[in-house]
């Protein structure tokens, strides 16, 4: 499983790097905001920031929602790093771009995706990676996790080479749980990867043989 930081701020993915197990970065317009970057070429270059913190993907999301828009900011965002994966809203002309990007070589993130219907149509439009939400589902009292098994059921069905990005992950038990399901990769909080390291009786285990050692020497 490939583990994505959902974040765009640089100390957290710096962080996430420094532990040696980040796999790439996802961002959207809401965290950038939350991280003060306004204005387009402070986002660009933000962005190119964002990948010179890691070796893996990074998704950087157009604003635009009408096909012709999308394909030039897309087509932006792509010339600006190598590691960049254009993020399109599952909408009908992000689909339309999805399969045009595809076509051109250019990587893809479906986001906003909470059916398994929609997650098909992405596939079937090439999109390199598909971005089930599931906290915002269970935030509905929808089950977000089985969303994940439908997808990776349809996926292995018709061996759809879109891998599923488990996204809206709020917590390390979403982490565990995509895992279990067959999620290819998961985003998510530094702390919900952190979460990860915890168990009491791993630290109570340590204290123990610390001490004992300091008692024979
Ligand atoms: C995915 O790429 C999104 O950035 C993200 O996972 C959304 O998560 P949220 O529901 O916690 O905002």
């Amino acid at each position: 499983m490939k583990f994505f930081i959902d974040t765009a701020n640089l100390d957290q993915i710096r962080e996430a790097a420094a532990l040696g197990v980040l796999d790439g970065v996802t961002t959207n317009p809401s965290l950038m905001a939350k991280e003060g970057i306004t204005g387009r070429n402070n986002i660009l270059k933000h962005y190119v920031d964002i990948c010179n913190l890691t070796d893996g993907d990074v998704s950087a999301e157009v604003i635009a929602t009408d096909f012709k828009k999308i394909i030039a900011e897309g087509e932006e965002l792509a010339d600006l790093h190598e590691q960049i994966v254009v993020k399109v809203p599952m909408i009908r002309d992000g689909v339309k771009a999805l399969k045009y990007f595809s076509d051109k070589g250019i990587r893809t993130n479906c986001t906003l995706v909470f059916s398994a219907g929609q997650a098909l149509l992405a596939a079937k439009a090439g999109a390199s990676y598909v971005s089930p939400f599931i906290g915002r589902l269970d935030d509905i009292s929808t089950d977000g996790l089985n969303l994940i098994s439908e997808i990776r059921q349809i996926y292995d069905n018709y061996e759809f080479e879109t891998e599923i990005l488990a996204a809206s992950i709020r917590h390390t038990m979403h982490v565990i749980d995509c895992a279990k399901l067959g999620a290819d990769v998961m985003t998510g909080p530094l702390s919900a990867i952190m979460g990860l390291l915890n168990h009491p009786l791993t630290d109570i285990g340590l204290e123990k043989f610390l001490a004992d050692y300091k008692k024979g020497n």
